[in-house]
């Protein structure tokens, strides 16, 4: 045979494989058959009407009937106070400041400065009624729901106490 046939040929064999509708033969196909979430790739949404295991849902819509309704299940131990404090310099600092007057870092780059937390108002205010706020939000400030966990928020809130108190209020909320 012709030299320039045998290559010919030899190009056409490379070309005969490339059936792009068959999967190729796979000799080790090892894991790689498999519906796998590919990474940068949404995981899948929970199937519809189902709930984590252990979630609780919050269903006070009304501040107000939240406020007279929850309770505060934690006592202001040392501990909880430290949490309390880990998570308020994590998640409110930024806006409230460390002494919860307001102008946190965030504030000084131009977001609008909250009111503050050591006012007569939420000083006034049952430990429900500052739970509600941190669950649902309170106009421009958004819900801490998915950050905070429940006991958390309790624990936080006794944090806001202290700070209360090192203001000048009394820690049970009394001016
Ligand atoms: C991104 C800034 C920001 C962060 C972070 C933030 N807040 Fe706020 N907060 C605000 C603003 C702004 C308001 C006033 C909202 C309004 O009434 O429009 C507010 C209001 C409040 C109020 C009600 C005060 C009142 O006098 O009505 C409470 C209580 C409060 N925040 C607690 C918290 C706690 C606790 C955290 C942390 C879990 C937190 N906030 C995190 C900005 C923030």
């Amino acid at each position: 045979m012709h030299k320039g046939h045998i290559l010919l040929l030899f190009i056409l064999m490379i070309f005969i494989g490339c059936d792009r509708t068959r999967p190729p033969i796979q000799f080790f196909p090892d894991m790689k058959n498999q519906k796998s979430v590919r990474s940068q790739v949404q995981f899948r949404e929970p199937p519809a009407g189902t709930v984590p295991r252990g979630a609780k849902t919050y269903t006070f819509t009304d501040p107000e009937l939240a406020g007279q309704k929850l309770k505060n299940p934690l006592t202001p131990t040392a501990d909880t106070l430290n949490r309390g404090q880990f998570m308020y310099n994590a998640y409110c600092l930024p806006c409230h400041n460390s002494n919860g007057e307001g102008f946190g870092p965030v504030v000084k780059r131009g977001f609008a400065p909250p009111p503050p937390l050591t006012s007569d108002k939420v000083n006034n205010w049952s430990d429900g009624r500052i739970f509600h706020v941190i669950t649902r939000g309170q106009g421009i400030m958004s819900s801490y729901a998915s950050q905070v966990d429940p006991i958390d928020r309790w624990a936080l809130i006794h944090y806001i106490r202290a700070l209360q108190k090192a203001h000048g209020g009394t820690a049970d909320g009394t001016p």
